[in-house]
């Protein structure tokens, strides 16, 4: 994406990111297996047409949108403990004035609005670079099963924002599916479990 076309707050932030960083193009035509390249046929060819495109959220104006899509994971992949839905709207609002805090990042196809994800970059010692955490991650459900989730870990991995050494996420563990997916990609569990204390 030019920078030009680049709008809202935190703009200045992003533009002295890589440019892989504020949006990129992937082309998943490349990716899928030969066996499932029937099933994708649909968007081989509109990534053919580059109409897939992941970038960096910059308006205001997707933020209902974005919520709607936060509220839907939250159904379908529900919290491990207490969520305050109500608090959606400012994570998004935060993101877009404090870029290095973390950002959400649109999947659109066509020029709509197919999924998000929430990156969030922290400094590991253990690995000597940035983890940039994918603390959310929701593709529409029309949108699924066509390469959309694996492209934008392949574009994530190919453009490593931040210069990150590594990706992380976490899974629920009844959610098999997106288990194995996370799996085939590269992921695997950590040794130590993550522990959180509430303040
Ligand atoms: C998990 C998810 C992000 C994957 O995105 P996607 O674009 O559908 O994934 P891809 O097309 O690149 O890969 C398809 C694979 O995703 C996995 N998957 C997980 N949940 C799925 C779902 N509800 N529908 C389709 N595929 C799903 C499957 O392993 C599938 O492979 P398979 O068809 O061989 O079983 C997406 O399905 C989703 O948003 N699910 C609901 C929310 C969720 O569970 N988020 C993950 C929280 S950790």
């Amino acid at each position: 994406m030019p920078p030009g076309r680049l709008k809202g707050p935190g703009v200045g932030r992003l533009r002295r990111m890589p440019a892989a960083w504020i949006g990129g193009r992937v082309n998943v035509a490349q990716r899928p297996a030969r066996g499932r390249r029937k099933r994708l046929g649909r968007y081989t060819d509109a990534m053919a047409a580059d109409d897939v495109r992941f970038e960096i959220m910059t308006s205001i104006a997707d933020a209902p949108a974005v919520v709607a899509m936060m509220n839907g994971l939250y159904d379908e992949d529900p919290a491990s403990g207490r969520l305050d839905r109500g608090r959606f709207g400012r994570t998004i609002e935060i993101f877009l004035a404090q870029p290095q805090r973390g950002s959400v990042m649109l999947i659109r196809v066509g020029g709509e609005l197919a999924g998000y994800a929430l990156l969030v970059p922290y400094f590991s010692n253990e690995l000597g670079g940035v983890i940039l955490f994918i603390d959310e991650l929701f593709v529409l459900p029309p949108h699924r099963g066509r390469g959309l989730g694996r492209g934008l870990i392949g574009f994530l991995a190919s453009a490593r924002p931040m210069d990150a050494v590594a990706l992380g996420l976490e899974v629920t563990p009844s959610n098999t599916r997106a288990r194995g997916l996370y799996e085939r990609l590269g992921f695997a569990p950590r040794r130590n479990t993550t522990m959180i204390r509430r303040l």
